[in-house]
């Protein structure tokens, strides 16, 4: 009888146990989908569907277990067991274990809970202030209907009389749909007026990549990046007459579409103490070089680079192609102490992001920056855009590879 009793109790307590515990939507899963996703994940959005409804949940709640358990969504390429930064965005693994539990507890809904918060980490929440300068492209851009990959460059004359101290840059994606991720440079040559609107491939656009620009990375942008602000006292300097080229990679459309996208720029309000530099790692500080990624092979470059003044360091923006893979950076100062800087395990072409420091990172002169980046020009890598797999060396063309790390310092 006691058996029977201890059996039949604990069984009960178990079964109240596992009832309290049930993982649910209302409870336990909304939240964590309404801070990490509906801020993409929602009509007009920059994500493909929305998750803002338990139906619209429930009905990928495989795929979303998928994504999440891959840290493929929320999109976030650096490595956080390595190095942190002030606009990150991924989820713990309580919260990825939350999602499973629910997948597995068999996708309750529960009951509605007391209104949680929705507190989405775009940039369209963040308070609107008035920009100094909005600089847009000269004209809307139809979309290719064949579901093409389109990567395309526009030129943006920035029409300054005189020169600008830019304190914030903000992209505005004119098509959040189609809008995969962009560049802005900036170019005081006059002499890129004839590339607004051509294609990447296009084989026009050629000559025009082979010109050196005053600044081939003033803000690298992908979906759900927050504006760049440089710390107090310290500006970006964009001369006066300078153009602005956007190079905008659009992803495969069906539908007809047009894009009309612009940049924001709010000038220096206080003196500049400090201009906001670059400093690059590229191709020619290759030790293992010439930068040549034979056809079906998997090679890895490094660089060792020391700097010959004092940095403070505000942003990394790290940048490869497609045969990029992997890429590891870190500094060693002077006295030996060894600062990892960022480290991306998974590197996607297309989503390249500027990793915003949370403070300033002094480096003393006679730092060392290690970079290593690998790269897979075989088969193996998805990616691929050549079949079969040919030699590739440098060039801005998706098809060419470049190796760098950009440094915004002051
Ligand atoms: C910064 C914007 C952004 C955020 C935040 C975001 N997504 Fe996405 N998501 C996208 C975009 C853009 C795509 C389509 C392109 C791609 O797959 O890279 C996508 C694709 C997906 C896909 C389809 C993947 C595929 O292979 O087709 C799923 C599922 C998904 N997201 C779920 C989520 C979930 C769940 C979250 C939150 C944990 C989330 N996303 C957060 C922008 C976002």
């Amino acid at each position: 009888m006691s058996t029977i009793k201890s059996f039949f109790t604990s069984g009960l307590i178990g079964v109240v146990a596992a009832v309290g515990a049930q993982t649910t939507y209302e409870k336990d899963v909304a939240p964590i989908i309404q801070k990490h996703c509906v801020s993409c994940h929602s009509p007009g959005g920059y994500g493909p569907f929305s998750l803002q409804s338990f139906n619209d949940v429930l009905k990928r709640a495989k795929f979303i277990g998928h994504v999440t358990q891959t840290r493929y969504m929320p999109p976030w390429k650096a490595d956080p067991t390595f190095s942190r930064f002030a606009n990150e965005r991924f989820l713990s693994e309580a919260e990825i274990g939350t999602i499973q539990r629910w997948i597995d507890e068999g996708l309750k809904r529960g009951e509605a809970q007391d209104e949680w918060t929705l507190k989405a980490d775009s940039p369209e929440t963040v308070a609107e202030e008035p920009a100094d300068l909005i600089l847009e492209m000269t004209k809307p851009f139809e979309l290719s209907t064949e579901g093409i990959e389109d990567y395309r460059f526009f030129h943006v004359p920035t029409g300054l009389s005189q020169d600008a101290y830019v304190s914030k840059i903000e992209f505005v994606a004119g098509n959040k749909r189609y809008l995969h991720h962009s560049r802005i440079m900036v170019d005081t040559s006059g002499q890129t007026a004839g590339i607004d609107g051509l294609s990447e491939f296009d084989p026009a656009s050629r000559a025009f990549q082979r010109q050196p620009l005053m600044d081939e990375f003033l803000y690298g942008w992908v979906p759900g990046n927050l504006p760049v602000r440089f710390p107090e006292g310290t500006a970006k300097l964009i001369p006066a007459g300078s153009d602005l080229i956007f190079n905008i990679h659009y992803a495969p459309s069906a539908e007809a579409a047009t894009d009309l996208s612009s940049v924001k720029l709010y000038f220096s309000d206080k003196p500049t103490e400090h201009l906001i530099k670059s400093f690059y790692i590229r191709e020619d500080d290759i030790a293992n070089g010439p930068f040549l990624i034979p056809a079906n092979q998997k090679p890895t470059f490094y660089v060792s680079k020391t700097i010959q003044e004092d940095m403070n360091v505000v942003s990394l923006l790290p940048h490869m192609h497609f045969l990029g893979k992997k890429m590891t950076a870190l500094a060693i100062t002077p006295d030996q102490q060894e600062i990892p800087l960022i480290r991306i395990n998974d590197w996607d072409f297309n989503w390249q992001s500027t990793y915003l420091l949370e403070e300033p990172l002094f480096l003393p002169k006679g730092t060392v920056l290690l970079l290593v980046a690998e790269y897979d020009n075989t088969r193996d890598n998805p990616l691929n855009p050549v079949d079969p797999p040919q030699d590739v060396t440098y060039g801005w063309d998706s098809t060419d590879e470049m190796m760098n790390l950009i440094f915004y310092y002051y």
